[in-house]
């Protein structure tokens, strides 16, 4: 069965994404990644494709490319996982970087899905992954716009999982906790550490969402490190 389904991954050059496109491989999935870079391994049923999430023209492109590749009829999965975080005072943050979350965090996994929803429902099946963060499930200060973004993704997620059951298609939403990956590159005074969850274990929650059984739908996960403060000393 792994063998016969295509999984579409959104940023794919490092971390969850890229933990997720090396594990899927391996277990004999066809795996396309749609990204701004490329990862740094090959696999024969790994396929990389240029694309930037938030230009329309791209992920229809990629979209194409993709058909293109291994045909339609195998296309069973999406894991929209492309996205980033900058925190910060409301009145401090520049206004692109709010664009730019949106464009990437929401808009760009909407695009994706928009574009595939047709094909699943051709197929009559399929499984779309969306991925939050525990910041759409609880607000914390100074996160405002990244807050906004993964709220925005949970509400999207419960939409879409509302609307495509009737059609086979699953829409599940994960929401992690902190992940050990360069996520925090760009977020001063938080450094990646061993007390995070690791990208290899969410690939694997992934996995695992993927292969439920037919009329088994998960809408939410929520996951969290188990001692994030290193434990009671
Ligand atoms: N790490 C955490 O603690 C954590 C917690 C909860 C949720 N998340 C979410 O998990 C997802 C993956 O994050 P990560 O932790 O794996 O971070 P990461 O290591 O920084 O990876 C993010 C990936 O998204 C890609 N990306 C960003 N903008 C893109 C665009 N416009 N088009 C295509 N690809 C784009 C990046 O590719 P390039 O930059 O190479 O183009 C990279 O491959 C994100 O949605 C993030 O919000 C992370």
């Amino acid at each position: 069965m792994r063998e016969n389904r295509v999984i579409i991954i959104t940023g794919v050059s490092k971390g969850i994404g890229r933990a997720t496109s090396e594990l899927l491989c391996s277990l004999g999935y066809r795996v396309v990644g749609w990204g701004r870079n490329a990862p740094p391994f090959e696999h024969p049923s790994f396929r990389f494709i240029g694309c930037d999430v938030t230009e329309p023209d791209q992920v229809n492109a990629a979209l194409e490319k993709t058909m293109n590749l291994w045909g339609s009829s195998a296309i069973y999965g999406l894991i929209n996982n492309a996205g980033f975080g900058l925190f910060g005072r409301i009145e401090e943050l520049p206004i692109d970087d709010w664009y730019q979350m949106f464009n990437t965090n929401v808009h760009g996994l909407m695009l994706a899905t928009r574009a595939l929803v047709p094909i699943l429902k051709q197929n009559g099946l399929g499984h779309i992954i969306n991925i939050s963060s525990i910041a759409g499930l609880q607000a914390m200060a100074q996160t405002s716009a990244y807050c906004a973004t993964k709220f925005a993704v949970r509400g999207f997620s419960h939409s879409l999982y509302a609307e495509l059951r009737e059609f086979g298609i699953k829409v599940s939403c994960v929401y992690p906790g902190s992940v050990s990956t360069n996520f925090f590159d760009l977020i001063p005074g938080i450094e990646p550490n061993e007390h995070m969850l690791r990208s290899e274990d969410v690939a694997n929650l992934l996995r695992e969402l993927l292969e439920t059984s037919p009329n088994f739908l998960t809408v939410d996960v929520e996951i969290r490190p188990l001692k994030p403060g290193g434990g009671r000393k």
